[in-house]
Protein backbone atom coordinates (compact mmCIF):
# COMPACT_ATOMS: atom_id res chain seq x y z
CA UNK A 1 0.00 0.00 0.00
CA UNK A 2 1.33 3.55 -0.84
CA UNK A 3 2.60 5.43 2.31
CA UNK A 4 -0.04 8.15 2.54
CA UNK A 5 -2.80 5.62 3.52
CA UNK A 6 -1.38 5.01 7.03
CA UNK A 7 -4.05 4.08 9.90
CA UNK A 8 -6.99 5.27 7.74
CA UNK A 9 -10.46 3.55 8.23
CA UNK A 10 -12.14 2.15 5.16
CA UNK A 11 -16.16 1.87 5.79
CA UNK A 12 -18.06 -0.44 4.18
CA UNK A 13 -22.08 -0.29 3.29
CA UNK A 14 -23.43 -3.88 2.27
CA UNK A 15 -25.17 -7.45 2.92
CA UNK A 16 -23.75 -9.41 0.62
CA UNK A 17 -21.26 -11.52 -1.06
CA UNK A 18 -19.88 -8.70 -3.29
CA UNK A 19 -19.38 -6.70 -0.07
CA UNK A 20 -17.63 -9.80 1.40
CA UNK A 21 -15.28 -9.92 -2.13
CA UNK A 22 -14.62 -6.04 -1.13
CA UNK A 23 -13.84 -6.43 2.32
CA UNK A 24 -12.14 -9.28 1.34
CA UNK A 25 -10.14 -7.41 -1.20
CA UNK A 26 -9.74 -4.52 1.23
CA UNK A 27 -8.42 -6.50 4.34
CA UNK A 28 -5.03 -7.96 1.41
CA UNK A 29 -3.39 -4.96 2.74
CA UNK A 30 -5.74 -3.30 5.47
CA UNK A 31 -6.13 -4.37 9.16
CA UNK A 32 -9.07 -5.73 10.61
CA UNK A 33 -8.70 -2.73 13.09
CA UNK A 34 -9.04 0.02 10.32
CA UNK A 35 -12.17 -1.78 8.55
CA UNK A 36 -15.59 -1.20 9.25
CA UNK A 37 -19.35 -1.81 7.27
CA UNK A 38 -23.17 -0.68 7.99
CA UNK A 39 -25.18 -3.90 6.83
CA UNK A 40 -29.15 -4.85 7.12
CA UNK A 41 -27.57 -8.09 8.90
CA UNK A 42 -24.06 -9.33 10.09
CA UNK A 43 -23.31 -11.47 7.52
CA UNK A 44 -20.37 -13.80 8.42
CA UNK A 45 -17.78 -12.65 6.42
CA UNK A 46 -18.14 -9.11 7.34
CA UNK A 47 -18.18 -10.30 10.89
CA UNK A 48 -15.03 -12.00 10.13
CA UNK A 49 -13.18 -9.52 8.28
CA UNK A 50 -14.34 -6.05 9.96
CA UNK A 51 -13.49 -4.58 13.69
CA UNK A 52 -17.17 -3.63 13.75
CA UNK A 53 -20.58 -4.18 11.78
CA UNK A 54 -23.31 -1.71 12.67
CA UNK A 55 -26.68 -3.22 12.01
CA UNK A 56 -29.13 -0.87 10.75
CA UNK A 57 -31.35 -0.06 7.61
CA UNK A 58 -29.25 0.94 4.19
CA UNK A 59 -31.25 4.60 4.56
CA UNK A 60 -29.32 7.68 4.29
CA UNK A 61 -30.30 8.85 8.05
CA UNK A 62 -28.93 5.71 9.75
CA UNK A 63 -25.41 5.56 7.30
CA UNK A 64 -24.88 8.87 7.96
CA UNK A 65 -25.12 8.18 11.55
CA UNK A 66 -22.99 5.44 11.52
CA UNK A 67 -20.11 7.37 9.69
CA UNK A 68 -20.04 10.40 12.64
CA UNK A 69 -19.56 7.37 14.52
CA UNK A 70 -16.83 5.49 12.79
CA UNK A 71 -15.13 8.52 11.03
CA UNK A 72 -14.33 6.37 8.26
CA UNK A 73 -12.06 7.85 5.61
CA UNK A 74 -13.21 6.50 2.22
CA UNK A 75 -16.62 4.78 2.03
CA UNK A 76 -17.14 2.11 -0.57
CA UNK A 77 -20.71 1.27 -1.43
CA UNK A 78 -21.48 -2.59 -2.06
CA UNK A 79 -25.20 -2.65 -3.79
CA UNK A 80 -27.39 -0.28 -5.94
CA UNK A 81 -30.18 0.76 -3.15
CA UNK A 82 -27.92 3.05 -1.24
CA UNK A 83 -26.79 4.25 -3.97
CA UNK A 84 -30.56 4.94 -5.49
CA UNK A 85 -31.10 6.41 -2.26
CA UNK A 86 -28.47 9.33 -2.64
CA UNK A 87 -26.05 7.61 0.39
CA UNK A 88 -23.13 9.05 -1.54
CA UNK A 89 -24.34 12.88 -1.58
CA UNK A 90 -25.34 12.92 2.34
CA UNK A 91 -21.60 10.93 2.57
CA UNK A 92 -19.95 13.64 0.66
CA UNK A 93 -21.99 16.75 2.40
CA UNK A 94 -19.96 15.76 5.35
CA UNK A 95 -16.31 15.75 3.80
CA UNK A 96 -16.38 12.04 3.62
CA UNK A 97 -14.96 10.31 -0.15
CA UNK A 98 -16.74 7.49 -1.97
CA UNK A 99 -16.25 4.87 -4.19
CA UNK A 100 -19.47 4.82 -5.64
CA UNK A 101 -21.80 7.37 -7.74
CA UNK A 102 -23.99 9.84 -6.51
CA UNK A 103 -28.14 9.68 -6.99
CA UNK A 104 -28.05 11.59 -9.91
CA UNK A 105 -25.20 9.51 -11.38
CA UNK A 106 -26.79 6.29 -10.38
CA UNK A 107 -29.86 7.03 -12.44
CA UNK A 108 -27.50 5.01 -15.12
CA UNK A 109 -28.82 1.92 -12.97
CA UNK A 110 -31.72 3.54 -11.18
CA UNK A 111 -33.87 4.15 -14.66
CA UNK A 112 -33.31 2.22 -17.44
CA UNK A 113 -35.26 4.66 -19.71
CA UNK A 114 -32.79 7.55 -18.71
CA UNK A 115 -29.79 5.69 -19.48
CA UNK A 116 -31.01 4.41 -23.16
CA UNK A 117 -31.68 8.12 -23.49
CA UNK A 118 -28.23 9.32 -22.48
CA UNK A 119 -27.04 7.45 -24.58
CA UNK A 120 -29.54 8.36 -27.86
CA UNK A 121 -28.68 11.97 -26.85
CA UNK A 122 -24.68 11.62 -26.65
CA UNK A 123 -24.92 9.44 -30.42
CA UNK A 124 -23.31 6.37 -28.50
CA UNK A 125 -24.38 3.23 -30.68
CA UNK A 126 -24.94 0.53 -28.61
CA UNK A 127 -28.93 1.01 -27.90
CA UNK A 128 -31.47 -1.83 -29.41
CA UNK A 129 -34.74 -0.44 -30.70
CA UNK A 130 -36.71 0.60 -27.76
CA UNK A 131 -40.23 2.50 -27.08
CA UNK A 132 -41.20 4.42 -23.85
CA UNK A 133 -45.16 4.11 -22.91
CA UNK A 134 -46.51 5.75 -20.62
CA UNK A 135 -50.16 4.44 -20.89
CA UNK A 136 -51.47 1.40 -22.75
CA UNK A 137 -52.53 3.34 -25.52
CA UNK A 138 -51.15 1.87 -28.58
CA UNK A 139 -49.13 -0.54 -26.35
CA UNK A 140 -50.99 -3.91 -28.08
CA UNK A 141 -50.62 -3.23 -31.48
CA UNK A 142 -46.98 -2.20 -31.15
CA UNK A 143 -46.22 -5.17 -29.48
CA UNK A 144 -47.89 -7.48 -32.22
CA UNK A 145 -45.82 -5.49 -34.54
CA UNK A 146 -42.34 -6.33 -32.68
CA UNK A 147 -43.06 -10.03 -32.93
CA UNK A 148 -40.41 -10.75 -29.87
CA UNK A 149 -39.79 -8.53 -27.26
CA UNK A 150 -38.80 -7.21 -23.70
CA UNK A 151 -40.60 -5.14 -21.11
CA UNK A 152 -38.69 -3.68 -18.33
CA UNK A 153 -39.89 -1.99 -15.50
CA UNK A 154 -38.42 1.53 -14.67
CA UNK A 155 -36.93 1.37 -11.34
CA UNK A 156 -34.48 -1.31 -9.45
CA UNK A 157 -35.99 -4.80 -9.26
CA UNK A 158 -33.16 -6.53 -8.03
CA UNK A 159 -32.32 -8.23 -11.21
CA UNK A 160 -36.03 -9.86 -11.59
CA UNK A 161 -38.26 -7.24 -13.06
CA UNK A 162 -37.17 -7.58 -16.65
CA UNK A 163 -40.11 -10.67 -19.16
CA UNK A 164 -38.75 -11.32 -22.19
CA UNK A 165 -41.34 -12.36 -24.65
CA UNK A 166 -42.17 -15.02 -25.70
CA UNK A 167 -40.55 -16.89 -22.74
CA UNK A 168 -41.80 -15.28 -19.87
CA UNK A 169 -44.96 -14.72 -20.86
CA UNK A 170 -47.88 -17.12 -21.95
CA UNK A 171 -49.30 -14.53 -24.30
CA UNK A 172 -49.43 -10.81 -25.61
CA UNK A 173 -52.39 -9.86 -23.75
CA UNK A 174 -50.18 -11.43 -20.47
CA UNK A 175 -47.55 -9.31 -21.66
CA UNK A 176 -49.86 -6.10 -21.89
CA UNK A 177 -51.24 -6.60 -18.23
CA UNK A 178 -47.59 -6.71 -17.53
CA UNK A 179 -46.83 -3.80 -18.94
CA UNK A 180 -49.30 -2.31 -17.69
CA UNK A 181 -48.54 -3.28 -13.94
CA UNK A 182 -45.72 -1.76 -14.92
CA UNK A 183 -46.68 1.37 -15.50
CA UNK A 184 -49.15 1.38 -12.29
CA UNK A 185 -46.33 0.37 -10.12
CA UNK A 186 -43.75 3.04 -10.63
CA UNK A 187 -44.26 6.51 -9.57
CA UNK A 188 -43.04 7.88 -13.47
CA UNK A 189 -45.80 6.02 -14.91
CA UNK A 190 -43.32 4.17 -17.75
CA UNK A 191 -42.46 1.11 -19.05
CA UNK A 192 -39.59 0.23 -21.56
CA UNK A 193 -40.12 -2.07 -24.30
CA UNK A 194 -37.03 -3.37 -26.40
CA UNK A 195 -36.16 -5.28 -29.10
CA UNK A 196 -35.13 -8.47 -28.00
CA UNK A 197 -31.50 -8.95 -29.03
CA UNK A 198 -30.39 -12.22 -29.77
CA UNK A 199 -26.55 -13.17 -28.59
CA UNK A 200 -24.26 -14.16 -25.57
CA UNK A 201 -24.09 -12.07 -22.92
CA UNK A 202 -21.22 -10.26 -20.75
CA UNK A 203 -20.48 -7.77 -18.01
CA UNK A 204 -17.59 -5.70 -18.49
CA UNK A 205 -17.34 -3.12 -15.65
CA UNK A 206 -15.23 -0.16 -15.25
CA UNK A 207 -13.46 1.49 -12.11
CA UNK A 208 -13.32 5.05 -13.08
CA UNK A 209 -12.93 8.50 -10.97
CA UNK A 210 -14.88 10.01 -13.73
CA UNK A 211 -11.72 10.88 -16.17
CA UNK A 212 -9.89 7.86 -15.69
CA UNK A 213 -11.07 4.47 -16.73
CA UNK A 214 -9.60 1.22 -15.90
CA UNK A 215 -10.95 -1.96 -17.44
CA UNK A 216 -11.51 -5.39 -15.81
CA UNK A 217 -11.72 -8.98 -16.98
CA UNK A 218 -14.93 -9.15 -19.19
CA UNK A 219 -17.23 -11.59 -17.17
CA UNK A 220 -19.87 -13.80 -17.69
CA UNK A 221 -22.74 -14.33 -15.71
CA UNK A 222 -25.56 -17.03 -15.71
CA UNK A 223 -29.23 -15.11 -14.80
CA UNK A 224 -31.14 -18.27 -15.29
CA UNK A 225 -31.77 -20.72 -12.13
CA UNK A 226 -31.36 -24.12 -13.29
CA UNK A 227 -28.80 -26.33 -15.34
CA UNK A 228 -28.92 -25.39 -18.99
CA UNK A 229 -29.56 -21.87 -18.47
CA UNK A 230 -33.70 -22.91 -17.86
CA UNK A 231 -35.66 -21.59 -15.38
CA UNK A 232 -36.89 -17.88 -13.94
CA UNK A 233 -34.12 -15.34 -14.45
CA UNK A 234 -32.10 -14.76 -10.56
CA UNK A 235 -29.50 -12.14 -9.40
CA UNK A 236 -27.10 -14.13 -11.46
CA UNK A 237 -26.08 -18.15 -10.07
CA UNK A 238 -22.30 -17.99 -10.94
CA UNK A 239 -19.71 -16.26 -13.42
CA UNK A 240 -16.15 -17.34 -15.08
CA UNK A 241 -13.66 -15.07 -16.11
CA UNK A 242 -10.49 -16.18 -18.55
CA UNK A 243 -6.96 -15.71 -17.83
CA UNK A 244 -6.53 -13.46 -21.01
CA UNK A 245 -9.03 -11.37 -19.64
CA UNK A 246 -11.56 -11.92 -22.63
CA UNK A 247 -14.09 -14.06 -22.82
CA UNK A 248 -14.13 -17.37 -25.46
CA UNK A 249 -16.80 -15.95 -27.64
CA UNK A 250 -15.65 -12.70 -28.09
CA UNK A 251 -12.75 -11.31 -29.97
CA UNK A 252 -10.52 -8.33 -28.53
CA UNK A 253 -12.42 -5.76 -30.90
CA UNK A 254 -15.53 -6.68 -28.86
CA UNK A 255 -13.98 -6.18 -25.76
CA UNK A 256 -12.36 -3.24 -27.04
CA UNK A 257 -15.85 -1.84 -28.73
CA UNK A 258 -17.69 -2.55 -24.71
CA UNK A 259 -14.83 -0.79 -23.57
CA UNK A 260 -15.18 2.42 -25.51
CA UNK A 261 -19.09 2.56 -24.92
CA UNK A 262 -18.06 2.64 -20.88
CA UNK A 263 -15.67 5.38 -21.81
CA UNK A 264 -18.04 7.25 -23.65
CA UNK A 265 -21.08 7.09 -21.46
CA UNK A 266 -18.31 8.27 -18.05
CA UNK A 267 -17.90 11.13 -20.42
CA UNK A 268 -21.40 11.92 -21.38
CA UNK A 269 -22.52 12.16 -17.49
CA UNK A 270 -19.57 13.93 -16.70
CA UNK A 271 -20.88 16.48 -19.17
CA UNK A 272 -24.79 16.35 -18.45
CA UNK A 273 -24.31 16.32 -14.65
CA UNK A 274 -21.35 18.21 -14.21
CA UNK A 275 -20.42 15.23 -11.77
CA UNK A 276 -17.73 12.90 -11.67
CA UNK A 277 -18.51 9.26 -11.90
CA UNK A 278 -16.62 7.53 -8.88
CA UNK A 279 -16.73 4.36 -7.97
CA UNK A 280 -17.80 1.28 -10.86
CA UNK A 281 -19.73 1.30 -14.14
CA UNK A 282 -20.63 -1.98 -15.06
CA UNK A 283 -22.08 -2.56 -18.78
CA UNK A 284 -24.33 -5.46 -19.22
CA UNK A 285 -23.61 -5.92 -22.73
CA UNK A 286 -24.64 -8.55 -25.14
CA UNK A 287 -22.53 -9.87 -28.39
CA UNK A 288 -24.77 -10.18 -31.45
CA UNK A 289 -24.71 -10.13 -35.30
CA UNK A 290 -24.55 -6.65 -35.20
CA UNK A 291 -21.79 -6.01 -32.54
CA UNK A 292 -21.76 -5.36 -29.38
CA UNK A 293 -25.29 -3.69 -27.61
CA UNK A 294 -26.22 -2.88 -24.21
CA UNK A 295 -28.48 -4.59 -22.22
CA UNK A 296 -28.58 -2.22 -19.30
CA UNK A 297 -25.78 -0.45 -16.94
CA UNK A 298 -25.22 -1.03 -13.07
CA UNK A 299 -23.55 1.60 -10.91
CA UNK A 300 -22.23 -0.74 -9.07
CA UNK A 301 -19.74 -3.89 -9.15
CA UNK A 302 -21.89 -6.76 -10.52
CA UNK A 303 -22.80 -9.71 -7.92
CA UNK A 304 -20.79 -12.24 -8.64
CA UNK A 305 -18.53 -9.93 -10.91
CA UNK A 306 -17.34 -8.85 -8.21
CA UNK A 307 -16.11 -12.40 -7.05
CA UNK A 308 -14.33 -12.89 -10.04
CA UNK A 309 -12.07 -9.75 -10.80
CA UNK A 310 -11.43 -9.22 -7.27
CA UNK A 311 -9.45 -11.51 -6.16
CA UNK A 312 -7.04 -11.20 -8.91
CA UNK A 313 -6.61 -7.77 -8.98
CA UNK A 314 -2.58 -7.48 -8.06
CA UNK A 315 -2.87 -3.47 -7.49
CA UNK A 316 -3.99 -2.44 -3.81
CA UNK A 317 -7.92 -2.18 -3.95
CA UNK A 318 -8.31 0.17 -1.61
CA UNK A 319 -5.33 2.56 -3.30
CA UNK A 320 -7.80 1.99 -6.36
CA UNK A 321 -11.18 3.11 -4.44
CA UNK A 322 -9.13 5.78 -2.18
CA UNK A 323 -7.56 7.19 -5.87
CA UNK A 324 -11.16 7.05 -7.64
CA UNK A 325 -13.23 8.63 -4.69
CA UNK A 326 -10.59 11.49 -4.77
CA UNK A 327 -10.43 11.93 -8.56
CA UNK A 328 -6.67 10.94 -8.68
CA UNK A 329 -6.83 7.59 -10.25
CA UNK A 330 -4.43 9.16 -13.24
CA UNK A 331 -1.69 9.22 -10.32
CA UNK A 332 -1.81 5.72 -9.71
CA UNK A 333 -0.22 4.25 -12.56
CA UNK A 334 -1.28 1.06 -13.93
CA UNK A 335 -3.98 -1.27 -12.03
CA UNK A 336 -2.99 -4.98 -12.82
CA UNK A 337 -5.15 -8.21 -12.26
CA UNK A 338 -3.29 -11.82 -12.37
CA UNK A 339 -3.74 -13.40 -15.91
CA UNK A 340 -5.70 -16.40 -14.04
CA UNK A 341 -9.39 -17.87 -15.07
CA UNK A 342 -11.87 -17.83 -12.04
CA UNK A 343 -14.92 -19.58 -11.92
CA UNK A 344 -17.67 -18.60 -8.93
CA UNK A 345 -20.95 -20.53 -8.08
CA UNK A 346 -23.19 -19.44 -5.67
CA UNK A 347 -25.08 -21.51 -3.36
CA UNK A 348 -28.41 -20.58 -3.18
CA UNK A 349 -31.57 -22.16 -1.33
CA UNK A 350 -33.23 -25.30 -2.73
CA UNK A 351 -36.22 -23.37 -3.26
CA UNK A 352 -34.52 -20.20 -4.59
CA UNK A 353 -35.89 -18.00 -6.59
CA UNK A 354 -39.44 -19.64 -5.31
CA UNK A 355 -40.36 -20.28 -1.96
CA UNK A 356 -38.14 -19.05 1.22
CA UNK A 357 -38.58 -22.86 2.96
CA UNK A 358 -34.82 -22.89 4.07
CA UNK A 359 -35.14 -19.91 5.68
CA UNK A 360 -33.32 -20.66 9.20
CA UNK A 361 -31.40 -23.44 8.57
CA UNK A 362 -27.88 -23.66 9.12
CA UNK A 363 -25.46 -24.41 6.27
CA UNK A 364 -21.72 -24.81 6.47
CA UNK A 365 -18.53 -24.91 5.09
CA UNK A 366 -15.74 -27.77 5.99
CA UNK A 367 -12.51 -25.75 7.47
CA UNK A 368 -10.44 -27.47 5.41
CA UNK A 369 -11.98 -25.51 2.04
CA UNK A 370 -11.70 -22.60 4.12
CA UNK A 371 -8.10 -23.01 3.61
CA UNK A 372 -7.54 -23.80 0.12
CA UNK A 373 -5.12 -20.98 -1.44
CA UNK A 374 -7.30 -22.17 -5.20
CA UNK A 375 -10.19 -21.15 -3.33
CA UNK A 376 -12.51 -18.17 -1.72
CA UNK A 377 -15.74 -18.60 0.17
CA UNK A 378 -17.98 -15.09 0.29
CA UNK A 379 -20.64 -15.46 2.29
CA UNK A 380 -24.33 -13.58 1.32
CA UNK A 381 -27.57 -13.88 2.23
CA UNK A 382 -26.73 -16.05 5.30
CA UNK A 383 -26.73 -14.96 8.96
CA UNK A 384 -24.29 -15.56 12.14
CA UNK A 385 -26.43 -16.58 15.23
CA UNK A 386 -25.52 -17.99 17.93
CA UNK A 387 -22.56 -19.98 16.59
CA UNK A 388 -23.93 -20.80 13.81
CA UNK A 389 -24.63 -19.41 10.12
CA UNK A 390 -28.35 -19.75 9.05
CA UNK A 391 -29.83 -19.83 5.76
CA UNK A 392 -32.05 -16.05 5.33
CA UNK A 393 -33.41 -16.64 1.81
CA UNK A 394 -31.95 -15.55 -0.99
CA UNK A 395 -28.38 -16.00 -2.74
CA UNK A 396 -26.29 -17.99 0.33
CA UNK A 397 -22.69 -18.27 -0.22
CA UNK A 398 -20.63 -18.08 -3.22
CA UNK A 399 -17.03 -19.92 -4.03
CA UNK A 400 -14.41 -19.20 -6.62
CA UNK A 401 -12.26 -21.52 -7.46
CA UNK A 402 -8.78 -19.58 -9.27
CA UNK A 403 -6.67 -21.35 -11.36
CA UNK A 404 -4.27 -20.89 -14.73
CA UNK A 405 -7.52 -21.50 -17.15
CA UNK A 406 -11.04 -21.93 -17.13
CA UNK A 407 -10.26 -26.10 -16.51
CA UNK A 408 -8.35 -25.71 -13.35
CA UNK A 409 -10.54 -22.72 -12.14
CA UNK A 410 -14.07 -24.75 -12.72
CA UNK A 411 -12.69 -28.06 -10.81
CA UNK A 412 -11.30 -25.96 -7.88
CA UNK A 413 -14.85 -24.06 -7.88
CA UNK A 414 -16.90 -27.25 -8.14
CA UNK A 415 -14.60 -29.15 -5.42
CA UNK A 416 -15.69 -26.55 -2.90
CA UNK A 417 -19.22 -26.05 -4.03
CA UNK A 418 -20.13 -29.87 -3.56
CA UNK A 419 -18.68 -29.83 0.25
CA UNK A 420 -21.35 -27.39 1.34
CA UNK A 421 -23.51 -29.02 3.67
CA UNK A 422 -26.93 -28.05 4.04
CA UNK A 423 -30.57 -27.32 2.38
CA UNK A 424 -28.34 -25.52 -0.77
CA UNK A 425 -27.77 -26.18 -4.26
CA UNK A 426 -25.97 -24.66 -7.44
CA UNK A 427 -25.19 -24.50 -11.27
CA UNK A 428 -22.69 -27.54 -11.28
CA UNK A 429 -22.49 -26.35 -14.88
CA UNK A 430 -21.17 -22.93 -14.78
CA UNK A 431 -17.29 -23.17 -16.38
CA UNK A 432 -17.44 -26.11 -17.58
CA UNK A 433 -16.18 -26.84 -21.43
CA UNK A 434 -19.42 -28.15 -22.47
CA UNK A 435 -21.28 -24.96 -21.97
CA UNK A 436 -18.10 -22.95 -22.52
CA UNK A 437 -18.44 -24.68 -25.97
CA UNK A 438 -22.21 -24.04 -26.36
CA UNK A 439 -21.80 -20.08 -26.19
CA UNK A 440 -19.22 -20.49 -28.71
CA UNK A 441 -21.28 -22.56 -30.89
CA UNK A 442 -24.33 -20.50 -30.21
CA UNK A 443 -22.02 -17.10 -31.97
CA UNK A 444 -20.99 -19.21 -34.50
CA UNK A 445 -24.68 -19.61 -35.28
CA UNK A 446 -25.69 -16.31 -34.89
CA UNK A 447 -22.60 -15.04 -37.25
CA UNK A 448 -23.48 -17.41 -39.89
CA UNK A 449 -27.27 -16.83 -39.69
CA UNK A 450 -26.85 -12.98 -40.09
CA UNK A 451 -23.73 -13.60 -43.03
CA UNK A 452 -26.14 -15.88 -44.84
CA UNK A 453 -28.97 -13.28 -44.45
CA UNK A 454 -27.30 -10.32 -45.51
CA UNK A 455 -24.69 -11.05 -48.55
CA UNK A 456 -22.16 -8.73 -48.92
CA UNK A 457 -23.39 -7.22 -45.16
CA UNK A 458 -22.34 -7.09 -41.57
CA UNK A 459 -22.12 -10.94 -41.02
CA UNK A 460 -18.24 -10.52 -39.66
CA UNK A 461 -17.48 -9.26 -36.48
CA UNK A 462 -13.83 -7.67 -35.04
P1 LIG B 1 -31.53 -6.71 -16.83
O1 LIG B 1 -32.25 -6.71 -15.52
O2 LIG B 1 -31.72 -5.47 -17.64
O3 LIG B 1 -30.11 -7.20 -16.69
O4 LIG B 1 -32.19 -7.85 -17.69
C1 LIG B 1 -32.23 -9.18 -17.22
C2 LIG B 1 -32.03 -10.11 -18.38
O5 LIG B 1 -33.06 -9.89 -19.34
C3 LIG B 1 -30.74 -9.86 -19.14
O6 LIG B 1 -29.64 -10.47 -18.53
C4 LIG B 1 -31.10 -10.47 -20.47
O7 LIG B 1 -30.96 -11.87 -20.42
C5 LIG B 1 -32.54 -10.12 -20.63
N1 LIG B 1 -32.67 -8.92 -21.46
C6 LIG B 1 -32.73 -7.64 -21.06
N2 LIG B 1 -32.84 -6.79 -22.13
C7 LIG B 1 -32.84 -7.57 -23.24
C8 LIG B 1 -32.94 -7.33 -24.65
N3 LIG B 1 -33.11 -6.10 -25.14
N4 LIG B 1 -32.90 -8.41 -25.47
C9 LIG B 1 -32.77 -9.67 -25.00
N5 LIG B 1 -32.69 -9.96 -23.69
C10 LIG B 1 -32.73 -8.94 -22.81
N1 LIG C 1 -24.67 -9.89 -12.20
C1 LIG C 1 -25.78 -9.05 -12.30
C2 LIG C 1 -25.74 -7.86 -11.45
O1 LIG C 1 -24.86 -7.65 -10.65
O2 LIG C 1 -26.66 -7.06 -11.56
Amino acid sequence: MNEPWGDRRVGLVGQDGRTDAIADACRQTLPKEQLFAVSSMVIPGLASKCQQVTVGTIEPDTILRWAQQVSPDLVIVGPEDPLARGVVDELTKIGVPCFGPTRDLAQIEASKIWARQLLDRHGIDANPAYEVFDSTDGLREHLVQMGEFVVKPEGLTGGKGVRVYPEHFESIDDAVSYAADCIAANDRARVLIEERLEGEEFSLMTITDGRTSVHCPAVQDHKRAYEGDTGPNTGGMGSYSCADWGLPFLSGADVAQARGINERVIEALLGETGQPYRGVLYGGFILTADGVRLIEYNARFGDPEALNVLPIMQTDFVDVAWSAARGHLDELGPVDFEPRATVCKYLVPASYPGARDEVGEPVSVPTEVLGLPEVRVYWASCEQRDGQVLLTGSRSLAVVGIGKDLREAEVAAEAAASSVQGPVRYRSDIGTSALIQRRIDHMSQIRAHAGANRPGGRGTLG
